[in-house]
């Protein structure tokens, strides 16, 4: 009957009922184990939709007297809860950091270089180990370029357009066919550029890379590697020719290698002769009658090894070097061959793939 209203009749303004709004929340506040909990508590119980804001709601309800004393609960209330927030927020703000601090530890004292370092390819060193062999004969090494005019690459080379040579050389073109310009085929060229750049007596390896149009497999590979020679001086013959690749095997292969001449023909040279080396694995064994077969050599008892002879004078009088005082031998051997035989490489495709697990074993000469 009374219309006095006092506003501890209201339910959520009840004090006991604001302290259980007060007692909820920092319970909650406590129970936060992280700052995404926390974010989740103060939006429960401090947020537009919480009891504490819903309870201030009821306030503009109060008859104006009740209204102070209804505000002054409240606030209490509420500051009761933001300092708990607050506080909490504190805490776990120092608990992360801290935790941060341990979980994302960075030991500079660890080893930094760890990446292990690469090699230089196999067929690099050994160029360079043939180029070594040669100028402690007194040799020089000569280069050339790959890109280079077919004159170079066949002309000077007695290999004429109509020459049965120049098309079994698979050769890539550079722009068109009739452009004048290759990827070499052969490291032949640089004979023909020494004997023009140089003055004579020469004498010149030159390892390098040459290329052919051949699919990459087990025993070919459309880029690949050869080192030429070439000595032209008064009064070289066929024998100086032999002794100095013989030391050449030797020095690729141990002291006693044996190696024999068969004749070839090559346009640039005259004679010529294929060089072959002893079979590694039979010995020349397998050669004999009824003896068990060798894969390495195919039973022939000797190894290809690559192609030489005496500089034909036309070469000669290409470069405008007088053949009637000056004579001159040449080589070409291919280095992947001379790797494969060296260290028993079976594929060339391990050359060519650049698998440091294939590199590794010929040591980490830089
Ligand atoms: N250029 C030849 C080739 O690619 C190899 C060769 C044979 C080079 C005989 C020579 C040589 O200098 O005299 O098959």
């Amino acid at each position: 009957m009374t219309s006095h209203y006092d506003p501890v009749e209201v339910t959520p303004l009840h004090a006991d009922e604001l302290a259980r709004t007060v007692d909820d929340a920092l319970a909650a506040v406590a129970a936060a184990k992280d700052l995404d909990d926390l974010k989740q508590v103060r939006l429960a119980h401090a947020g537009d939709r919480s009891p504490i804001a819903l309870a201030n709601r009821e306030i503009g309800a109060l008859p104006p007297a009740a209204r102070a004393e209804a505000g002054k609960r409240i606030g209490a209330a509420r500051k009761a809860i933001n300092e708990a927030l607050a506080a909490r927020h504190d805490e776990l703000e120092r608990e992360r950091d801290e935790r941060v601090l341990v979980e994302e530890r960075v030991d500079v004292t660890l080893p930094w270089d760890v990446r292990p370092r690469g090699a230089r390819h196999p067929l690099t060193t050994l160029a360079e180990r043939i180029g070594d062999a040669f100028v402690a004969m007194g040799y020089e090494i000569a280069e050339g370029p790959e890109l280079e005019g077919e004159w170079f690459n066949f002309d000077a080379l007695n290999i004429a357009p109509d020459h049965p040579a120049r098309s079994e050389h698979d050769t890539f073109f550079v722009g068109s066919a009739d452009s004048g310009r290759v990827l070499r085929t052969q490291t032949s060229p640089v004979q023909i550029r020494a004997l023009l750049d140089r003055s004579l007596p020469v004498y010149v390896v030159s390892p390098g890379k040459v290329f052919r149009t051949d699919e990459l497999d087990a025993t070919h590979t459309p880029v690949f590697h050869q080192v030429e020679g070439l000595a032209v001086d008064e009064g070289l013959t066929m024998a100086h020719l032999k002794g100095t690749l013989d030391r050449f095997a030797e020095v690729m292969f141990g002291e006693g290698i044996s190696t024999r001449f068969r004749p070839n023909y090559f346009p640039f040279t005259e004679p010529s002769a294929e060089m072959d080396l002893r079979c590694f694995v039979c010995r020349g064994a397998s050669a004999s009658p009824g003896a068990p077969p060798c894969r390495t050599c195919k039973s022939e008892g000797w190894i290809e090894w690559g192609g030489c002879g005496m500089v034909n004078p036309r070469v000669l009088i290409a470069c405008g070097v007088d053949p009637s005082r000056y004579s001159g031998f040449a080589f070409g051997m291919g280095i992947e061959r001379t790797l494969m035989f060296r260290h028993n490489v079976e594929d060339m495709r391990d050359m060519v793939e650049g698998d440091v697990r294939f590199t590794l074993p010929f040591g980490m000469e830089v």
